[in-house]
């Protein structure tokens, strides 16, 4: 999994003055109305959505190793360079393995050991299956059936794999019959295909390990105009509501003064630290309603980081459903909404381009832990 952290690369400054830090956070009302505006209602509404929307329809499944993840990163490495971010490159990093899960149903027909490869067709229902039935030879149909319950919804696992073999499909796969699944395929019978005699089915499926293989952190920047060799980091609930931040900065010729760096990390995930009163004193991200400040942000990718004294924070926005799809093959479009991702994004561009430019330099004090909270 690819996840993201802005963070904060400040020297040790003693004895911040609160009430000017306060005085200059207020002094960014506009430039964050601005960056709101420009993620919810401009020209960048919904940009981060359908960049996202793009890559994992592109890329699907990128596990730690595969060839798919390193495409992923040399997509992601051209696409910053696109929106005009500074110091694209990728660094080299070990990914962690990942296991995935995998039920076939019961009465499948095995892949055979070659396993079978082949383009994709997503349908909705039988009907669209029929309407679309030119285009189904020689592809792995998908029913991506909306659940109404599952009496009116398992048919699709009966007799899904029957109507498409019936159609020239090579393989089929069924969505899960159930309105909610968390990290666990649902199998179960489908209606045996009997003229006579029955049947024998052969299910063989196997997975490896593969040997670790080098992968890349995916790095891209908005220079620091006064001092660029400071970086302001930070993390969130995604990778390109992080890459969204940058570009909402950019596309607004907004240049803080310290270097905005986001990493992607390969093989991991995310979130953060950070500074204390500035927002829920002075509002700046009232009108979206996020600003409740709590402390205790962290993520793995930059605990790290945060251990060792480095200013982090974590977005924390409605997350009541985040574990219903958590690294479950369900995490995918489908449970994305475009409205929270705008919201998210503006959020983390304000936090992060304020502070990237804050005169003062945020303390190294790892006792500080900031959520910005989204609600
Ligand atoms: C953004 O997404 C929302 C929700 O799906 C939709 O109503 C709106 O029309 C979209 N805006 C653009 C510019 O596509
Ligand atoms: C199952 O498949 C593997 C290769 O994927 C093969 O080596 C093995 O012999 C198969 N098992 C049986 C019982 O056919
Ligand atoms: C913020 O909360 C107010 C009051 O509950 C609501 O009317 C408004 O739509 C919310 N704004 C956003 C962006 O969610």
């Amino acid at each position: 999994m690819i996840s993201v952290v802005l963070l904060v690369q400040s020297s040790l400054v003693a004895g911040i003055d609160i009430n000017r830090v306060r005085k200059q956070v207020a002094s960014y009302k506009d430039v964050a109305n601005r960056i709101i505006d420009l993620s919810l209602n401009g020209a960048a509404q919904n940009q981060s959505y359908n960049r996202l929307a793009t890559f994992t329809d592109k890329f699907g499944y990128r596990l730690a190793g595969s060839q798919n993840l390193e495409d992923a990163i040399d997509y992601m490495l051209e696409a910053l360079k696109m929106d005009q971010l500074e110091n694209v490159h990728g660094e080299n990093a070990v990914p962690r393995v990942h296991k995935l899960p995998m039920l076939g149903l019961g009465y499948s027909v095995g892949t055979g050991p070659q396993g079978i490869k082949a383009e994709v067709i997503v349908v909705k229902s039988f009907d669209e299956l029929e309407k679309r039935a030119t285009e189904v030879p020689g592809k792995i149909v998908v029913y991506n059936q909306d659940y109404h319950g599952y009496g009116i919804s398992v048919r699709y696992r009966a007799s899904g794999a029957a109507k498409a073999a019936k159609h020239g499909a090579v393989a089929s796969l069924i969505r899960s019959v159930t309105p909610l699944s968390v990290d666990s395929p649902h199998t179960g019978m489908q209606v045996r295909w009997v003229r006579g005699e029955q049947i024998e089915v052969f299910l063989n499926m196997s997975a490896q390990n593969l040997p670790n293989k080098i992968s890349r952190n995916t790095v891209a920047e908005i220079k620091g105009s006064l001092y660029p060799e400071q970086g302001a980091m930070d993390d969130g609930g995604g990778a390109f509501i992080s890459w969204q931040a940058l570009s909402l900065v950019r596309q607004l010729g907004l240049r803080p003064k310290r270097t905005l760096r986001l990493v992607l990390w390969t093989a991991e995930e995310f979130g953060g630290v950070g500074s204390q009163s500035y927002f829920n004193e002075h509002k700046l991200l009232k009108q979206i309603n996020a600003s409740n400040l709590d402390t205790g942000g962290e993520g793995t990718d930059i605990s790290p980081w945060m251990k060792a004294g480095v200013p982090g924070a974590s977005l924390a926005n409605m997350n009541q459903q985040y574990f219903y799809w958590h690294h479950t093959n369900g995490d995918t479009m489908t449970v994305q909404d475009p409205v929270a991702m705008n919201l998210c994004s503006a959020v983390w561009a304000v936090t992060a381009y304020v502070v990237a430019d804050l005169d003062e330099v945020l303390p190294r004090d790892n006792h500080i832990h900031v959520r910005v909270a989204l609600h």
